[in-house]
């Protein structure tokens, strides 16, 4: 008698324990991003998609999965390469399912989390929902939705994971965006001699040549390339001549408003030793054509920037030396530890 009285008292208690098990393979394992002392706030709101060790290992997964695109074959890191700072190595503009090319050249993937605008163009300001973007775009993975959906469903890695990633499990765009964007926002580079000098550590030595890089550096080109990101996330006209071919008119494409026309945002230059070829149609394959561009082979126009027409003259001036320190500054923002780090790669 006493003993059925005391069972009933545990009921409660043992439904609970069972419905726990219903979700008893989520894995709330938090993962580290913390911000770096020498980076500016973050602008993605971590709180609402805190990463998770088994959402980041989903969304790895997702990202170098060939079987999102509509030939098997084209993952994001088909175009996103780690080893070079997660662009399209060799490739001037992207090229995607069929062969088929695209007008702009693959950016990298690093601190995103500290970006408030993707694409060349700033065409989303969501980084939960840029994978859209190239997901479903016909001449990128040209992949569909709901067919994705039915492959995840029938692998059972994927199952597994879903279910360890997400409180509900469910298998589902929604939950597919979440994970991509873990993954992308633990994707921290900030381990270059750069980062080092600027934080005082072991191995932040810069040489002479490196310090008068970056003292021209700041002088001429942080106005733009500003904070230890190297970017002040605004668009900007920095004078390439128009290719006719394309006429890409860049954050125009958004805006619609005539001010805005061959503007395109600044790049972050951390790992830039890595990601040629350059700007946003890469058509520069150094940094010494790069620099060449800014000192001798800016284009006046309407919405040329204000800081590349100072005192009537057109461009940055630059000595030979000067863009040699200038290249030698922007090595030492390569950061091998990030373009070999495993937790990244896909192996
Ligand atoms: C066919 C090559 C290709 C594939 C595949 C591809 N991308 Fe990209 N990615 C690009 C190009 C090109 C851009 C720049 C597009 C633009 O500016 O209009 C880009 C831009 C981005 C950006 C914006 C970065 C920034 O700094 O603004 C992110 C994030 C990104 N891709 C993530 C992904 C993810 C996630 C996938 C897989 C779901 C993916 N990409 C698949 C070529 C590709
Ligand atoms: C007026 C703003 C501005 C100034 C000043 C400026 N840049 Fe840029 N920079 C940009 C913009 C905007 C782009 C991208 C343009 C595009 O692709 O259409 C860019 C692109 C680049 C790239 C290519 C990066 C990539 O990933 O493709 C490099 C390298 C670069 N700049 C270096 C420099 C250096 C070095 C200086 C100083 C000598 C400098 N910039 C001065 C705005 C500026």
């Amino acid at each position: 008698m006493k003993i059925k009285y005391f069972l009933w008292l545990l009921l409660p208690l043992i439904l609970a324990c069972s419905n726990q098990e219903d979700d008893s393979e989520y894995v709330n394992v938090p993962i580290d991003v913390a911000v770096p002392s020498n980076f500016p706030a973050m602008a993605y709101d971590i709180a609402l998609n805190p990463p998770t060790q088994k959402g980041f290992e989903l969304g790895k997964k997702l990202f170098y999965d060939g079987r999102l695109s509509s030939d098997g074959l084209v993952s994001c890191a088909f175009c996103h390469v780690q080893e070079y700072a997660f662009t399209h190595h060799g490739h001037t503009v992207s090229h995607g399912v069929d062969n088929q090319s695209g007008t702009r050249n693959a950016p990298s993937i690093q601190n995103l989390a500290y970006q408030k605008a993707f694409m060349w163009d700033g065409a989303t300001t969501h980084l939960d929902l840029q994978p859209v973007i190239p997901l479903t775009s016909p001449i990128e993975m040209n992949g569909d939705l709901n067919q994705i959906v039915a492959m995840m469903n029938g692998d059972v890695s994927y199952r597994t994971l879903y279910k360890q990633a997400f409180r509900d499990g469910a298998i589902n765009s929604e939950n597919m965006l979440k994970a991509l964007a873990q993954f992308m926002v633990a994707i921290t580079s900030s381990n270059s001699k750069f980062d080092k000098y600027r934080r005082n550590e072991p191995g932040g030595t810069l040489t002479p040549q490196e310090l008068a890089g970056y003292s021209l550096f700041t002088a001429k080109c942080s106005a733009c390339h500003a904070t230890d990101l190297m970017t002040d996330d605004s668009f900007r006209n920095n004078g390439l001549a128009i290719n006719p071919l394309v006429n890409d008119v860049g954050r125009y494409r958004v805006t619609l408003q005539p001010a805005d026309l061959y503007k395109f945002k600044v790049p972050s230059l951390r790992n830039v030793e890595k990601s040629a070829p350059y700007m946003h149609d890469g058509r520069f394959g150094t940094l010494e054509t790069v620099l060449n561009h800014y000192a001798s082979g800016v284009t006046d126009s309407a919405t040329l920037d204000p800081v590349l027409k100072q005192g009537g003259a057109i461009g940055i001036p630059l000595t030979a030396n000067e863009k040699q320190q200038l290249i030698a500054f922007l090595k030492t923002l390569t950061d091998n530890q990030f373009l070999t780090d495993t937790r990244f790669s896909e192996f």
